[in-house]
């Protein structure tokens, strides 16, 4: 029998490519998505049109709902939890429905997992966020970049845990959680701390999702501002490493259950967000990319990288997809779909 996959937020960017990678395998796809992300509707037919009108359920329902999200669960095999609040920005507007959305929603899908019959794995898409501002971690400036001369493998999980905003308090608190649930009940929970993840059907936005934003204004024409030197740092990770970390921790299961992994770039996968970025850009697009520059904004790191080494111990995973050529995908799907931008 076929493994039936219950993915929350599967009509956003990470769960519809989960979701196509499940099906071109032949698993059984089940998506709870409430569909309040722009772009989710245009997900949704660009996976019946690849893989046929009734290829898998979609369940338009809200994880605020304990009841929809029990019923919804019930066939699961493994539950992938995406749906979330994903912007800081909002979550500092109206931190209540952040909360609502990313703690309490995230407490209604460990209880419905809990109360399964099937006892299903449970993935969750936490955040490198959670380690706030790394302020006890000693940063310096290069003449492109910064980087952390003690750490040059990054920052581990054992790394203090400091949320910062209402969005990394509510998706710190979900992350806590998963991992208890383990410990608590026995359930085969795994959290995955995620670091900027990009690649096709991410409809970016300044807010979320800033390399296909980037990637978008550039192609589109629309205005780029950077805050900040350009020099800032991430480790970014294309996403079809991404699925292959869900599948691994999967297939290993009885050693990542009631693990914490960080999951991105790692220090081979870096990008000083504009100083690097711009020029890589600038290269695809053939011309020069004007930009608007703006002070910091509060809390704006100076660089982050994931250690990544845990992953690769525990389940033998890495990244496979360099920046270059992971860009390069992405402005190729970019270029292709600017109708829907
Ligand atoms: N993309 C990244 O770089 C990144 C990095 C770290 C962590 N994450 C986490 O990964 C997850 C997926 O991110 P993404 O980039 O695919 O974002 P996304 O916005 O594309 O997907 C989130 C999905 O959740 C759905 N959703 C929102 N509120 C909901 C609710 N109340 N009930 C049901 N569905 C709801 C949205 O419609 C959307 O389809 C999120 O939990 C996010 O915090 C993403």
């Amino acid at each position: 029998m076929n493994t039936c996959t219950v993915i929350t937020g599967g009509a956003g960017f990470i769960g519809i490519n989960y979701a196509a990678h499940l099906l071109s395998r032949g698993d059984k796809v089940i998506i709870f998505d409430n569909l309040s992300r722009a772009g989710t509707p245009r997900n949704i037919e660009w996976l019946k049109k690849t893989f046929g009108e009734s290829s898998f359920e979609l369940i338009v329902g809200d994880v605020r709902d304990e009841n929809q999200i029990k019923t919804a669960v019930k066939p699961a095999d493994l539950i992938l939890h995406l749906a979330a609040q994903v912007a800081v920005t909002r979550s500092v507007i109206d931190p209540r429905t952040d909360f609502d959305i990313n703690a309490l929603g995230t407490l209604n899908v460990l209880e419905a997992a809990r109360q399964s019959a099937k006892q299903p794995p449970v993935l969750y898409s936490s955040t490198n966020k959670v380690y706030g501002d790394l302020e006890d971690v000693k940063v310096k400036e290069g003449e492109n970049s910064y980087f952390f001369p003690n750490h040059p493998e990054g920052i581990p999980e054992t790394q203090t845990l400091d949320f910062h905003s209402p969005y990394g308090c509510s998706k710190g608190a979900g992350d806590q959680y998963v991992r208890d649930y383990h410990r608590i009940f026995g359930l085969p929970t795994v959290v995955f701390r995620q670091s900027c993840i990009y690649g096709p059907h991410q409809f970016g936005i300044e807010d979320q999702g800033w390399v296909a934003w980037f990637v978008i204004a550039a192609v589109t024409g629309r205005p780029i501002t950077i805050y900040g030197d350009g020099k800032q740092v991430r480790d970014l990770l294309y996403v079809e490493d991404l699925l292959s970390a869900y599948d691994q921790a999967v297939a290993h299961i009885d050693k990542t259950a009631g693990q914490i992994y960080n999951i991105g770039g790692g220090r081979k996968n870096t990008l000083a967000i504009w100083k690097e970025f711009g020029p890589l850009l600038e290269k695809e697009l053939g011309r020069k990319i004007p930009v608007d520059w703006q002070a910091w904004r509060p809390g704006d790191q100076r660089v982050f990288i994931a250690d990544i080494r845990k992953a690769n111990q525990d389940f033998n995973w890495e990244p496979e997809t360099d920046v270059e050529t992971g860009i390069h995908k992405l402005f190729e799907w970019v270029r292709a779909h600017q109708d829907l931008f």
